[in-house]
């Protein structure tokens, strides 16, 4: 069921995705360097997590398209960026050649810049407001979760705060955009932000674990790199088995939120528990 539902949100996605990518057909490079990013075969979680919390909540999955595919295009925008010399240097990602390898760094550095330009007009088509907002916060999150990252230096003390911010802050924007495109209530809001603050940690902290122990064909990019620049991990601090173990309190606390929303969230505790063993 879970890979059911995540194929239907991709589809969903990826057809308004190639839609929204044919306003760059003038400029053909930046529209191939941000079409070889976008349509390599990423996982598609946050969209996926937008349009099942604007389910959640009452809505269609049609209600929340834009904002799920202003989503992609943010976090595509952040791989990109990500992986150029100045910042992870990572050549592989998504299975290809990473977007500098491909183009060079300046037509990556435009393809993130287009990406998220993009990503901000496809909101501005997006008929609920509460979208953009969330999504907006969402996005400097990000960046500032990046920048501690860039910067920390190996600072333990930052640590929760650095990968809340770098990736549990689109998880937030993501279930925060559905919600608003559903009309939720107070109430379910504030639930779905819990789950997406435990769910974001939870995400990370299996990041870092694929990072040290992960199988770099499966996983589509290439492993031992947080090791290689000196990063500071769930795996660097508490070892292997600490990480596992606070991967699993998050998502227990990710669980426990979101059956706090009320009604059918299979798709969500499905979810959690493929994150928790994913190899990718
Ligand atoms: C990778 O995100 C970057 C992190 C925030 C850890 P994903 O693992 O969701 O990457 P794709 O979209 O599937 O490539
Ligand atoms: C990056 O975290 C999170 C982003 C905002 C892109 P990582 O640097 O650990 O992501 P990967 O491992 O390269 O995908
Ligand atoms: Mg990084
Ligand atoms: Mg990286
Ligand atoms: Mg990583």
């Amino acid at each position: 069921m879970l890979s059911e539902r995540l194929t239907s949100y991709s589809e969903l996605t990826e057809q308004k995705l190639g839609e929204l990518l044919s306003e760059s057909e003038n400029a053909p490079i930046l529209q191939e360097s941000m079409a070889y990013s976008v349509f390599s075969g990423g996982k598609r979680i946050r969209p996926a997590l937008c349009l099942a919390a604007c389910e959640l909540c009452g809505g269609t999955p049609q209600d929340a398209l834009l904002a799920a595919c202003a989503l992609e295009m943010i976090h595509t925008y952040s791989l990109i960026h990500d992986d150029l010399p100045a910042m992870d240097n990572d050549d592989m990602r998504r299975g290809k050649p990473s977007n500098h390898k491909a183009f060079g760094e300046a037509n990556a550095i435009l393809a993130g810049d287009g990406l998220l330009s993009l990503a901000f007009y496809a909101l501005s088509l997006c008929p609920h407001p509460d979208a953009l907002t969330v999504i907006s916060k969402g996005a400097f999150e990000m960046v500032m979760g990046q920048s501690l990252d860039v910067n920390s230096g190996g600072d333990e003390s930052l640590l929760r705060k650095l990968q809340d911010y770098k990736t549990g802050a689109l998880f937030r924007a993501a279930v925060g955009a559905g919600a608003a495109c559903a009309g939720a209530s107070l109430e379910q809001r504030e639930a779905l932000t819990r789950f997406a603050d435990a769910y974001g940690m939870l995400f990370q902290i299996t990041d870092d674990i694929l990072d040290f122990e992960g199988e770099a064909s499966v996983l589509g990019k290439s492993v031992g790199k947080d090791a290689e620049e000196g990063k500071t991990t769930f795996v660097t601090i508490y070892g292997l088995d600490g990480a596992k173990e606070f991967a699993k309190q998050y998502a227990r606390e990710a669980r426990e939120a979101v059956l706090s929303v009320g009604g059918d969230a299979a798709f969500f505790a499905e979810l959690i528990s493929y994150t928790l063993t994913r190899k990718s």
